[in-house]
């Protein structure tokens, strides 16, 4: 039975009547089936102290183990110690871990010094929700020296989130911002900036902590005739250098959207393979080290007419192991600039002002599917189309913003930036695409062109001499 079905047998005046009548709640508990009684225990509300305990400690015995945790977790909002033995001996006896963790969480929430030994000995247990449960509940007796001693030694836990919570609580803050300036702004000389240079002589000029929101498509190994690599790994050298860049330019807590995808050298003649290389799953790594945090994936789906047809072999031959799908994705990677700070914590630095006109009114995609269709450039052979700009934008920046682009190509991101009311600094080393960013200005209508919002075109030197005038 599902539970819109259930809720239409069981409404909360009957379970309010089965939970305050314990000998109608024993019966109705032995009667019923388990997806009735798991519905009923999920909506059984606050439980006083006093409550009658014995048709909750029944279930304790029932082979699922949902019921039991349940149970559990209902038992504990009594509040009534002697009901520690019984967590202790489902803690830790327990055949399913999902119980064993509720437990644990039950015996945190009586809130008691009596739980203190027990907590202690389940810091050294296997699972480490386990352990994180024993951390929440000893975390209320920080105070207590021997508590502070146990929860310091899991500073060397093998767990990265529980070495993460620990150092927090123990030492403060482990990831966060030094700069002290004001976090919705930034350098105004960078606003509408586009400097034509290489990526990492121009960025070593940009002071730390400047950039709301980079999202940008790097040059994709070999793939294209605009950038050229000796080797793979020099490739994903560069890259790690310029998006170590990126993130000491990023503002705390801000985001950095990758688009890239796998792409293929095809081969020298029949005699040899060609080579597929696996590009966001390589960067992704590194991204981890230097301090983003992987925060979702968004897949950027195209028609399949738009792309390369691979398929003419094995629509022939139908052999296994020759089947070649058309690759019609790429990748968006989100991430965040790592810090301890919650995304509130960001949202609040705005004012109730910005923040309304900042909000994401109209419809939204709600998955990590976008479906959008390429667009094709006269000049550039691997332009973002709008679209995909524009949700990017709106979704992770807010109005007045500045949103950088390190590989800004024909410019698609400070169109969609200046349209959106946000403001733009993108780098670009060819001349033609700069140029090509430049011929749009003439033309009346276009984005670039707002009134106060006039692009400012600089060749690296020039920019060189505009930082250190302002600094
Ligand atoms: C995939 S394209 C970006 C296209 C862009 N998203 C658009 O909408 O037009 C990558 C761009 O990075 C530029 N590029 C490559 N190496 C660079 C470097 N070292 N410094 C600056 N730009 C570079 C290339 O010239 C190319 O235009």
């Amino acid at each position: 039975m599902n539970r819109s079905t259930l809720s239409k047998q069981i409404n909360k005046e009957q379970i309010d009547s089965l939970k305050n009548n314990t000998k109608a709640f024993l019966t109705f508990l032995q009667t019923k089936n388990d997806g009735t009684i798991i519905y009923v225990l999920e909506k059984l509300g606050r439980l006083k102290n006093g409550y009658s305990k014995q048709p909750l400690l029944n279930l304790l015995n029932n082979k699922n183990e949902t019921i039991r945790s349940l149970a559990l977790k209902n038992l504990a909002k009594i509040g009534d110690v002697s009901l520690l033995d019984t967590f202790v001996k489902f803690a830790k006896q327990d055949e399913s871990t999902e119980v064993r963790r509720e437990s644990v969480s039950a015996i945190g929430r009586l809130r008691n010094e009596k739980t203190i030994p027990v907590l202690i000995k389940l810091l050294s247990d296997k699972d480490p929700k386990v352990v994180m449960q024993a951390i929440r509940g000893l975390l209320v007796f920080l105070n207590h020296d021997q508590v502070k001693k146990e929860l310091s030694r899991l500073l060397n836990h093998p767990n990265e989130l529980i070495k993460e919570v620990i150092n927090k609580e123990i030492n403060g803050v482990s990831y966060g911002s030094q700069n002290s300036g004001k976090h919705d702004e930034f350098p105004k000389y960078l606003k509408n900036t586009i400097v034509q240079g290489d990526v990492l002589e121009t960025l070593k000029y940009v002071p730390d902590e400047s950039v709301h929101l980079t999202f940008t498509s790097p040059p994709y190994y070999n793939a294209r005739d605009y950038s050229i690599y000796q080797s793979y790994d020099e490739y994903l050298k560069f890259l790690e250098k310029v998006f170590k860049e990126v993130h000491r330019v990023t503002k705390e807590g801000r985001f950095f959207v990758l688009n890239t995808s796998p792409i293929i050298i095809p081969r020298i003649s029949r005699a040899h393979a060609s080579k597929r290389y696996p590009i966001p799953y390589d960067i992704h790594p590194f991204l981890v080290k230097m301090g983003w945090e992987f925060i979702d994936d968004i897949v950027w789906m195209k028609p399949e007419a738009s792309v390369k047809n691979r398929n003419a072999g094995f629509l022939q031959h139908r052999k296994p192991l020759g089947y070649k799908p058309n690759a019609i994705t790429e990748m968006l990677m989100v991430y965040r600039k790592k810090t301890d700070k919650l995304i509130d914590w960001n949202m609040h630095q705005y004012s109730w002002d910005k923040i309304k006109k900042s909000k994401v009114q109209d419809k939204y995609e709600t998955t990590n599917v976008w479906r959008i269709d390429p667009t094709f450039d006269r000049i550039h052979s691997a332009v973002f189309p709008m679209e995909l700009c524009n949700r990017v934008v709106k979704y992770y920046s807010f109005v007045d913003d500045l949103i950088f682009d390190p590989f800004a190509g024909s410019g698609t991101l400070g169109r969609t930036a200046a349209n959106l009311n946000r403001n733009f600094f993108l780098i670009e080393k060819e001349v033609k695409y700069v140029n090509r960013m430049k011929e749009d200005l003439i033309k009346q209508d276009d984005l670039f062109n707002q009134k106060n919002n006039q692009p400012n075109f600089t060749d690296i030197k020039n920019f060189i001499k505009i930082i250190k005038e302002n600094i």
